[in-house]
């Protein structure tokens, strides 16, 4: 079995009460943290852990903390982003649902680190039922005197808020979800200056992900240098997947960085292999955003060797033949799957939920959107491939937010990957449309 830090005790039953929490060793390390370590020597030791950022982009989380600025008699807060609306995207969810301890736990950890007095846990929206378990789960912290005024006698205060999000994907967007904190529409931020100098209500703020603010509780109470023996290289730790699609066994999985993928879809241990009779045929690895990949390039690298789960591994290739861990959404697709549907229907995803404010995203997620939904339907020409490559080209890194990066990739990437099947449906769009009907050309299933 590999390496478990946060789900350690996932199926101890009612570990999402204090009681059991606690009785698993839940809240040592706020002990330890608060009693015996100054805020700077935790910042440290998650600096020494080499842990990144698990939202997606990867940044390293002891840098990010210790860029926070510190002006006199300014408030600083911790923002937990926890609107987890990445198709494909459901680990924070499950961790939430299951062991909101842990995240209550990295919370205080991480507020003392950084000298936080009110942090704020931003919940998607549609998820009320989380809030309630969060809010017990508070509530029941609180109570123990590990929340509160004075925590521990240490003279340390923390108060804990939970805010349901605005109900869209940008709100996820660290500066949109600010935005929307402060009770605005969400909106992102043109940057500089970052959150870490002006964020909420203009206060020096830290964004980061649930997942990454769960782990600082094992990070304190096993040290830095043990959680970055854990994994490869730049890649510390363990990372939860959540697995989807053609496979055998749907779920999330935390996984040592470093598997190789081949291994995280065969065995029985993750994925289980994909479902009885069918192959792979594509893979998306990191969530809605990240490229999809064809079978063989997902498997392994271009010198032959195996491509493990780990961000420098994944990524591998750049944007030619590689792809990204991001937020670890594993979306594995059998031989059954119409990419052109796929890509039409992530299109359609980044047209709704883009904000607005930029025209090449506005704008182009709708164009895109368009052109994909007649290639699919039967009334494509040659020349809308070409058109879906250049509007994608002019969307990428010319908009406030990586949202319009994250509609633009999908959609390079299933053209540069399956262009055949484009095409196939613009030359022959009778059979293409027919239900059910998926190109069936040379490609490499495995
Ligand atoms: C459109 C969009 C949606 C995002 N959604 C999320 C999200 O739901 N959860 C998350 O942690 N990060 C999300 N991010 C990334 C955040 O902006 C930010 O990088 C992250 O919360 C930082 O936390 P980390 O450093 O711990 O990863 C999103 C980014 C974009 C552009």
């Amino acid at each position: 079995m590999g390496k478990k830090i946060l789900l350690e005790h996932i199926n101890v039953p009612g570990i999402e009460t204090y009681d059991v929490y606690r009785k698993q060793g839940g809240y040592t390390a706020v002990e330890k943290a608060l009693k015996t370590m100054t805020p700077d020597e935790v910042v440290e030791e998650v600096k020494k852990s080499g842990v990144r950022g698990r939202g997606g982009a990867g940044f390293p989380m002891g840098m990010k903390w210790s860029f926070l600025a510190k002006p006199e008699g300014v408030p600083r807060y911790l923002v937990c982003n926890a609107d987890e609306s990445e198709p494909g995207t459901f680990k924070d969810h499950y961790l939430m649902k299951n062991l909101p301890h842990v995240l209550i736990e990295g919370m205080i950890i991480s507020s003392y680190a950084l000298g936080a007095n009110k942090s704020f846990i931003y919940v998607r929206g549609e998820l009320m039922y989380v809030v309630r378990i969060l809010e017990k789960a508070i509530a029941e912290a609180k109570a123990a005197g590990f929340l509160g005024k004075n925590i521990l006698g240490t003279g340390y205060d923390l108060e804990l808020v939970v805010q349901p999000g605005g109900g869209a994907y940008i709100c996820g967007e660290e500066t949109a979800l600010l935005e929307s904190l402060e009770g605005k529409r969400g909106n992102p931020r043109n940057k500089p200056p970052f959150p870490a100098v002006k964020g909420l209500y203009q206060s020096p703020t830290v964004v980061n992900n649930v997942e990454s603010i769960a782990t600082t509780s094992w990070i304190i109470n096993n040290g830095g240098e043990a959680y970055a023996a854990i994994g490869i290289g730049r890649s510390a730790g363990t990372k939860l997947i959540s697995a989807s699609g053609h496979i055998k066994k749907p779920g999330v999985y935390e996984i040592e960085l470093g598997v190789p993928v081949e291994e995280f879809i065969y065995s029985d241990e993750w994925c289980g292999g994909i479902r009885d009779g069918h192959h792979l045929k594509a893979v998306v690895a990191g969530g809605s955003s990240v490229p999809i990949l064809p079978a063989n390039l997902i498997l392994k690298l271009a010198n032959g060797d195996p491509r493990l789960m780990t961000y420098e591994s994944l990524s591998d290739g750049g944007f030619q033949t590689g792809t990204m861990l991001g937020s670890g959404g594993f979306i594995v697709f059998d031989e059954t799957s119409c990419i052109v549907r796929n890509t039409w229907n992530f299109a359609r995803f980044y047209h709704h939920e883009s904000c607005g404010q930029c025209s090449p995203c506005r704008e182009g997620t709708g164009w895109m959107e368009r052109v994909l939904h007649r290639i699919e339907y039967g009334h494509g020409n040659q020349h809308d491939i070409d058109l879906l490559v250049d509007v994608a080209k002019k969307i990428e890194g010319n908009t406030i937010c990586p949202l319009g990066d994250a509609a633009a990739w999908p959609v390079a990437s299933a053209i540069r990957h399956f262009r055949d099947e484009f095409e196939w449906h613009i030359t022959n769009p009778s059979e293409a449309t027919q239900p059910g009907a998926v190109f069936k050309g040379d490609m490499a299933l495995v």
